[in-house]
């Protein structure tokens, strides 16, 4: 079968630039001394996670619990959880997981400790705990230096948990001066953290200037989409995923309808006074994907000099590719610019 042949929209994950992006990430973590702990809330595949441990990563972030049920199920047994769980049903369905792999949930708040403590308990086994802070993003985090201490003094004397460290997401502008009260205040107390972790894949390869951190947390990396180009950390050569879709209608000389929409794309937008549209077309450069309905795509063809027939395919990189895995049961996966089969998205829709 060949790439020609698959029924769109598909997206296509190129292995030969999977295999680069990784090797660069962890080339550059080596070289700064930081361990790698990829998020693999981009990909959802189990077998590329196996990847990234066989090329040195130390372990692997999710998000929710189902995406580490379904890697656990699949081997991997060393997850960062980088999301705070809280309630009984979320601790019953850690401790679960918590015999079977080493686990490490992150926190910001005495509820969710006790979900993680609850856990422990039920299982017997140790968690670890790492108390993420804010560092200018405005999402999860504590916002001072005290809440992460009684946090951090709290879990050290649960039974079943241990303090392993801090957090946060992405490494934002007040990291290192967080980081700089916060280090010594835990020194103090005889609680210096073994790890001490950042994320994001647009800053990536400026973490080790940003803040100390030992262990980085990257997810887009391993394809690159729209934002992480724009954000100067890749290429378009280095996009591994793109969505290959086909032209079905050109009902104005200006414009062509794609067979893919909001079933397929994302509705992230670029950052302000970034480009406009939901997508980057490498073979159409000043195309458009300016509306998005379910099963359409709307592409303002004005600037274009040349112009795609009804029945043309094209391939679009993402502005935002996490979400396109989660809208997928599978992908097609080519190697050598050659079609390999398909991989299920095992850890898709995985919200809860
Ligand atoms: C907590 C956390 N860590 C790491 C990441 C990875 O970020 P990126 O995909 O930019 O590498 C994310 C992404 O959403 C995240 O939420």
């Amino acid at each position: 079968m060949d790439l020609l042949s698959l029924e769109t929209p598909v997206p296509v994950v190129d292995l030969d630039i999977v295999e680069a992006n990784l090797a660069r990430m962890q080339r550059y973590c080596d070289a700064h001394g930081i361990a790698l702990r990829p998020h693999i809330k981009t990909h959802k595949i189990p077998a590329l996670a196996q990847r990234q441990l066989a090329l040195g990563a130390r372990g692997i972030t999710c998000q929710k619990l189902g995406e580490a049920e379904v890697m656990v199920e699949a081997g991997l047994d060393d997850i960062l959880l980088s999301y705070p769980l809280l309630g009984a049903a979320k601790a019953a369905r850690l401790a679960a997981l918590a015999p079977r792999a080493k686990l490490r949930v992150a926190i910001d708040s005495a509820p969710a400790l006790a979900t993680v403590a609850e856990a422990a308990r039920a299982s017997g086994a140790e968690i670890g705990i790492l108390v993420e802070f804010d560092s200018g993003t405005a999402r999860t985090g504590v916002m001072t230096v005290e809440e992460l201490l009684a946090l951090a003094r709290a879990a050290r004397a649960t039974p079943g948990l241990r303090f392993d460290g801090v957090m946060t997401y992405p490494l934002g502008p007040k990291a290192a001066a967080f980081l700089a009260e916060a280090l010594p205040a835990l020194k103090a107390e005889g609680m210096e953290p073994a790890i001490i972790s950042g994320g994001g894949t647009p800053r990536a390869f400026h973490a080790h200037e940003a803040a100390p951190i030992n262990e980085l947390r990257v997810g887009t990396y391993i394809y690159n989409d729209r934002m992480t180009v724009a954000a100067g950390h890749a290429t378009w050569a280095d996009c591994a995923l793109h969505l290959h879709v086909t032209v079905i209608s050109r009902p104005e000389p200006h414009r062509a309808i794609i067979d893919a929409g909001s079933k397929s794309f994302a509705a992230d937008i670029m950052p302000a006074g970034l480009q406009e549209g939901y997508g980057y077309f490498p073979d159409y450069p000043e195309a458009k994907l300016e509306r998005l309905s379910e099963e359409h795509g709307m592409v303002d063809l004005s600037a274009c000099a040349r112009r795609p027939e009804i029945g043309e395919r094209l391939r679009v990189v993402p502005n935002h590719v996490c979400p396109v895995s989660n809208l997928v049961d599978r992908i097609a996966v080519v190697q050598g610019g050659v079609f390999q089969g398909y991989w299920d998205v095992a850890a898709r829709g995985r919200s809860i």
